[in-house]
């Protein structure tokens, strides 16, 4: 039958399914911004099975999963080696990554999984360069919901190789890997989310949804301390346009209850990766988790900013010396606003104003602190006492 000669809907039904695998992954998935805990921030090169399956075990005892934690992402190091048919073993810490797949999909929660488009990971451990479609399959047939694609020794192995001293044609390749793997994933025919993960070379957030990204790590790697987060969420003003459903920049995992951080800095870290609609990706040991952290990893205000439905990342409205103000629109007409304060010595026994027409209100606003809980009430120029590294974080309903 010619195609002409198809009755409409017909032709209509033909063209959706022609066109629908194709462009519909970044859509279907990761509409919010994705939710779960990854293995690398505490464990590194010591997470296992054991591990994986008490981390899903504890992201529902402790609340997260009811607080909208999903994934279980199991970072570098689970690869063993490729048979003489190419399909890549797991690693004697994984005996059964479908089991463990099975084990975490009964606890209704997603698994994640690690490559990258070189020959090794950043580990050292076997990475997917030529076998992508292999590999793509493989994740299928275990049941993976996510990947983090790691660049790693492509760029020793291949960029530099392969087009020496030519920054815009390494940049090509880089490119073209992930393409590659994104084919190879929705070949699939499952939806996985997919990370990339390239550290923002070359205005990642510029190309990365043409590549079927979902996110993409916009920075290198974070560090437990203030001055790393600081850093990394510095880098995401002026990325706020890049943010949408389905899209995401990702500023790197959680370090909330790692190191040394206190109390302030982990609810300003939680609060301010929230204000930039990044993943949230516990990245602590749950099993020891202190309720403190708990409470802070799962306070429901702060998650319903992150994954607030219009998918507007926040920006920076104002600095004012140490301390900042940042802005992010939700839907229903409200808004967010974060005030940080990242001087190291600046006390709360020296107050900071805050300037309402700055970001456009005027006159005494309705809000709610969010890590209180309390109603306030804003006005222009304000005295706010804030602690070195904390945050006043605060919803107004109806800005005015
Ligand atoms: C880094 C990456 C980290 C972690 C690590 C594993 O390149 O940024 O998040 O995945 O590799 O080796």
């Amino acid at each position: 039958m010619r195609m002409s000669s198809l009755p409409v809907t017909a032709l209509s039904a033909i063209l959706f399914f022609a066109v629908q695998p194709f462009s519909s992954q970044a859509q279907d998935v990761a509409l919010t911004p994705p939710m779960g805990w990854n293995s690398w921030n505490y464990f590194a090169e010591k997470v296992d099975d054991p591990g994986v399956r008490a981390a899903a075990d504890q992201i529902v005892a402790s609340g997260m999963k009811d607080a909208g934690y999903i994934y279980v992402n199991i970072d570098d190091t689970w690869e063993g080696q490729r048979d003489s048919n190419g399909v890549l073993h797991t690693n004697a810490k994984f005996p059964d990554m479908k089991a463990l797949a099975d084990y975490v999909h009964s606890k209704g929660l997603k698994i994640g999984i690690y490559s990258s488009p070189g020959p090794k990971t950043c580990a050292g451990y076997e990475g997917s360069l030529g076998h992508e479609e292999q590999d793509a399959q493989l994740y299928a047939a275990w049941g993976i919901d996510y990947l983090k694609y790691d660049l790693c020794s492509f760029i020793p192995e291949v960029m530099e190789k392969q087009a020496p001293n030519d920054p815009p044609a390494q940049m090509r390749l880089m490119h073209a890997a992930y393409t590659k793997m994104w084919k190879a994933l929705k070949a699939t025919g499952r939806p996985i989310v997919f990370s990339l993960c390239q550290y923002g070379w070359d205005a990642v957030w510029e190309w990365a949804p043409s590549v079927g990204g979902n996110l993409w790590r916009t920075t290198g790697d974070i560090q437990p301390n203030m001055y790393s987060i600081y850093a990394n969420m510095s880098l995401q003003a002026g990325l706020a346009s890049y943010a949408s459903p389905g899209h995401w920049n990702d500023p790197d995992m959680l370090e909330v209850g790692n190191g040394e951080l206190t109390p302030a800095e982990n609810r300003a870290h939680f609060s301010m990766w929230a204000m930039l609609a990044a993943p949230l990706l516990a990245g602590n040991d749950l099993t020891h988790m202190k309720p403190e952290i708990r409470d802070i990893l799962t306070n429901r205000d702060v998650i319903a900013i992150d994954q607030d439905k219009l998918g507007k990342q926040g920006s920076r409205a104002y600095v004012d010396g140490e301390v900042e103000v940042w802005t992010r629109n939700l839907s229903g007409g409200a808004l967010a606003v974060a005030v940080l304060n990242t001087g190291d010595t600046r006390y709360s026994t020296h107050p900071f104003h805050l300037y309402l027409s700055r970001f456009g209100l005027h006159g005494p606003q309705k809000a709610r602190d969010l890590w209180t809980g309390k109603e306030m009430e804003l006005s222009e120029g304000m005295a706010l006492e804030l602690s070195s590294h904390d945050v006043l974080l605060l919803r107004i309903a109806v800005p005015k």
